[in-house]
C-alpha cells in the first residue's frame, strides 16, 4: 500500500435537503467498511443536533463541546458502536457546539486522526444544510457522499450542495446514493437527472456510489436501536448498502491531498477563521 491510500480516508455524507438519509447511510455504511476488516470511526458531525448514539441507545455524559471546554480528552467521548464502530458523539442542542469554528472543527477532525489505533475511515454525518459547519467537513473529506432521494426539493438541494462545493471550495469527486427507491430503475434515472443538471451548468461529471431501496427494516433497526447492517444483515436494504461501501472503499485518494487537515482548507476559508 502507497503512503496515501495508509493514511485514514475521511468520508462525508451530505445531502443539502434534511431527512433523507445521511445518518442512516453513515452509520451502516461505518458498519459495512467495519464488517470489511477496517478500523473505522464514525463521528456524529450535525453539530448541535448529534444523534447517532441517541439513534443506537447509547447513553453518554461526554461529547465534543468537553474536550473542546478542557473538560476531557477526545478518547474519553469515544462510545463503542455496533461491529467496533468508534462513535464519536456530537453535542445536542448545544450552542457553544454548533457556533464551532472552522479551525475548531479542523483540530477535531485532526485529533481524531490521531488516535489509537489509527482508523483506516472516519465516516462523517455532517447533518443538513451548507452551513459553515457542512462545508468545512465536506471539504476536509476525500470523498463527499450526497445523498439524494427521489423529490424535487431533495434533487434541488443535492445540486445546490454541489455547486457550492465545486465553485467555492474546488471539490471535483462527488459520489451520489439514491436513497429510499422503490425500484432500481428509478433510481438510475434520478441519478441521471441530477447528473444532466451537473454536467449542464458545471460541466461536472458525477459518480453513482449506489441506490438503496426503501426497506422497513431500516426503521425496525431504529426499534432494537440497531444498525440495519447488525439487525437485519440479509435484508436487502442491508445487501445494497455493503455495495455502497464496497465501492466506496475502493475509491483512491489524490495523491497530492496532504495528510493535514489543515493544509486541506484553502487560504481563502482559514481567512474567514476568527
Ligand atoms: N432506505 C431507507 N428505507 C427506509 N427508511 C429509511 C431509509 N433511509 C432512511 N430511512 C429512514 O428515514 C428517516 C430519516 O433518515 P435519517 O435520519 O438518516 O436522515 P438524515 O438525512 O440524517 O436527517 P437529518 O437531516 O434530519 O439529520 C429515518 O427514520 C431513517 O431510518
Ligand atoms: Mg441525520
Amino acid at each position: 500500500m502507497d503512503s496515501a491510500q495508509s493514511r485514514t480516508r475521511l468520508i462525508a455524507f451530505s445531502s443539502g435537503k434534511g431527512g433523507v438519509g445521511k445518518t442512516f447511510l453513515s452509520l451502516n455504511v461505518a458498519v459495512a467498511l467495519a464488517q470489511r476488516g477496517h478500523s473505522v470511526m464514525l463521528f456524529d458531525g450535525d453539530m448541535g443536533l448529534a444523534n447517532v448514539h441517541v439513534l443506537l441507545g447509547i447513553h453518554t455524559e461526554k461529547d465534543i463541546s468537553d474536550v473542546l471546554a478542557g473538560r476531557c480528552a477526545l478518547a474519553q467521548t469515544i462510545l463503542k458502536g455496533p461491529a467496533g464502530v468508534r462513535i464519536v458523539p456530537g453535542a445536542s442542542g448545544k450552542r457553544d457546539v454548533a457556533e464551532l469554528s472552522m479551525l475548531e472543527l479542523t483540530r477535531v477532525l485532526q485529533g481524531l486522526g490521531s488516535l489509537v489505533p489509527a482508523a483506516d475511515y472516519i465516516v462523517i454525518d455532517t447533518g443538513a444544510g451548507i452551513g459553515t459547519h457542512v462545508t468545512t467537513l465536506a471539504q476536509l473529506s476525500d470523498a463527499i457522499v450526497v445523498v439524494v432521494r427521489d423529490e424535487p426539493a431533495s434533487l434541488a438541494d443535492a445540486y445546490g450542495l454541489i455547486k457550492v462545493m465545486y465553485q467555492e471550495f474546488g471539490s471535483q469527486r462527488f459520489q451520489i446514493v439514491v436513497n429510499g427507491v422503490s425500484n432500481p430503475v428509478r433510481g438510475n434515472q434520478i441519478f441521471e437527472r441530477l447528473q444532466n443538471v451537473a454536467m449542464k451548468f458545471l460541466g461536472l461529471p458525477l459518480e453513482l456510489a449506489g441506490v438503496i431501496p426503501q426497506d422497513s427494516n431500516a426503521i425496525a433497526a431504529i426499534g432494537r436501536r440497531d444498525a440495519l447492517l447488525t439487525a437485519f444483515p440479509d435484508s436487502v436494504g442491508a445487501m445494497a448498502v455493503r455495495r455502497v461501501a464496497a465501492k466506496l472503499e475502493g475509491l483512491r485518494v489524490d495523491a497530492g491531498s496532504s495528510p493535514f487537515l489543515i493544509d486541506r482548507l484553502d487560504a481563502v476559508s482559514l481567512g474567514a477563521v476568527t
